[in-house]
């Protein structure tokens, strides 16, 4: 398995929004190296158990703004969300369970989320926030000169 690597496309320009998806890709990238070099058992159903709980929370986040900015393409957005939840539940959370293939199942939720999510469902959302960000409390990033 080759090395995983940030792909500048999944910036949305929200700030929320890309601090939370780096935290889930470093998540992920990191779970890989774990899987890679063979760790074992607690340690990788607790580092899923922290990546399920974060990706939770950044739903929700997504959701609230869309609720707050009157996103028309909620619905079908939140169903997305709801197939990754599902999606997830076949990742190895219990210690010591033998799962046949763990890094397969961990890839199939990073190619799922973060490459058909994140610009299938994700960009359009930021589209909408960057053109309406007093609906949403959430504007472009500021800062970071030259960048
Ligand atoms: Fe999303
Ligand atoms: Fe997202």
């Amino acid at each position: 398995m080759g090395r995983l690597i940030w792909n500048p496309a999944w910036e949305t320009g929200i700030a929320t929004i890309d601090a939370q998806h780096r935290e889930i890709y470093a998540c992920i990238e990191g779970l890989f190296r774990s899987i890679r070099q063979g760790r074992e058992s607690e340690e990788i159903p607790q580092a899923i158990g922290f990546l399920l709980a974060f990706a939770e929370t950044h739903f929700r986040d997504e959701e609230a703004l869309m609720d707050r900015s009157g996103y028309p393409r909620a619905e079908g957005h939140r169903k997305s969300h709801g197939r990754l939840r599902e999606m997830a539940k076949s990742l190895p959370l219990e210690p010591g369970l033998d799962q046949e293939d763990p890094a397969g199942a961990l890839l199939d939720f990073f190619t799922e989320y973060l490459i058909s999510h994140i610009c299938e469902e994700d960009q359009p959302l930021a589209e909408w926030l960057r053109r309406h960000p007093s609906a949403s409390g959430e504007g472009p990033r500021t800062g970071s000169a030259g960048a």
